[in-house]
């Protein structure tokens, strides 16, 4: 059956937000709605963060959708929660500097960033940092996904506050060090329910200020877990920043070339122009338990290598799908902390490689 943007429109139409007595579209809560051969994605917007009907209407969604078009289908949905004003106002006295290399003391500056959500930046992210770490260089992590931060699970830093300290004469924010990282998280001033639907310029604005106000020292290595599919955070960083280099994940499968495309794009955006310093490949191969040693490319293999070449981009790694990586990052114990599996390793190349990749420009 042809899926179109009507027919879905129309089951979800049949869903109803109990608190507004109405449906979830007629309220507007749907946001980018897509529909690709067998995988539908969407967001559901709602008025607070961790409302109580996500999870039933997310289930709703799928049930529904699967009723309608038969099991086959994918089904994405995104829940996301509105932001508390009040607070954002706080954040909006970001840094005015315009036009000035901030962190100087920092060598490297890398985003992270892909073209669509949950592909897996913030894992590569924190575990990237971890992998740098281990070489004995100093490193930093700025969690800038105001739409879902996802660092302090990760690292097991929920519900942590950063101290203040005074530096030169103004009040700074220090980062919290986890592994040997120093980590900044906006997860650690927005707090989960009063999160977040941010307009460009609160990206921009939180954004700038987690650069301005926060005392990072020196530094080797920044690493920026960027939110998914916006170009803001890429302009922030190219305006503020000078000299950052951007990296790009994605997952294996034949229709990922196209997120890739977007994602360089907003690097090579005009007014952005930020090098690309290549791609990684997440959720790569699959390696059992019982024939250790022997990888399943179970999306097929060697998309990740063709895809750098039609790009023109650098393959700095590929990183296998593993449960172990999923339970890892959920008990906030980053699965690079071990050199010995599959990951660890996998993940200790990849850091090789964005260092040899960095010396081209140096
Ligand atoms: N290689 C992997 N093997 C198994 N699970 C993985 C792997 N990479 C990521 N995951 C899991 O997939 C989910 C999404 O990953 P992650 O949060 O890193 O993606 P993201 O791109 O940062 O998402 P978002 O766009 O929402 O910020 C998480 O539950 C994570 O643990
Ligand atoms: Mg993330």
């Amino acid at each position: 059956m042809e899926i179109n943007q009507e027919k879905l429109v129309e089951v979800l139409k049949t869903i109803q937000y109990p608190p507004k007595n109405s449906d979830i579209v007629t309220l507007g809560m749907i946001k980018d709605l897509k529909v690709e051969e067998n995988k539908i994605t969407l967001s559901v917007v709602f008025d607070s963060f961790n409302n109580p009907h996500e999870k039933a209407i997310k289930e709703e969604v799928v049930r529904k959708f699967k009723e309608a078009f038969g099991d086959d289908i994918e089904v994405h949905v995104r829940a996301i929660g509105k932001v508390n004003v009040d607070k954002v106002k706080n954040l909006k006295n970001a840094g005015q500097v315009v036009n000035q290399s901030l962190l100087k003391n920092v060598k490297h500056i890398i985003t992270v960033s892909s073209g669509k959500g949950g592909v897996g930046k913030s894992t590569v992210s924190v575990n990237l940092a971890i992998a740098l770490a281990k070489t004995g260089a100093s490193v930093g992590l700025l969690d800038a996904d105001m739409y879902g931060p996802s660092v302090p699970r990760m690292l097991d830093l929920e519900g942590a506050r950063p101290l203040g300290r005074k530096v030169n004469g103004k009040d700074m924010i220090a980062p919290i060090e986890r592994f040997g990282v120093q980590v900044i998280s906006i997860g650690f001033f927005v707090k989960k329910e009063d999160a977040i639907i941010w307009r460009g310029s609160m990206v921009t604005n939180a954004l700038k200020q987690l650069i301005t106000d926060v005392d990072w020292g020196e530094l080797d290595y920044l690493i920026i877990d960027a939110p998914p599919g916006t170009g803001d955070v890429q302009l922030t960083i190219a305006q503020y920043l000078k000299g950052s280099k951007g990296i790009v994940v994605t997952t294996p499968q034949e229709v990922a070339l196209n997120d890739v495309r977007r994602a360089v794009n907003m690097f090579r955006a005009k007014g952005v122009e930020i090098p690309v310093l290549g791609v990684i490949e997440n959720m790569s191969w699959f390696e059992c338990e019982e024939v250790k040693g022997k990888k399943y490319y179970i999306f097929g293999k060697g998309g990740g290598r063709k895809l750098s070449d039609e790009v023109n981009i650098p393959l700095l790694g590929e990183i296998p799908i593993l449960e172990e990586i999923m339970e890892d990052g959920d008990k906030g114990l980053p699965t690079a902390l071990d050199d010995d599996t599959p990951q660890g390793k996998a993940f200790n190349k990849l850091a090789e490689n964005v260092i040899n990749e960095l010396k081209k420009y140096e």
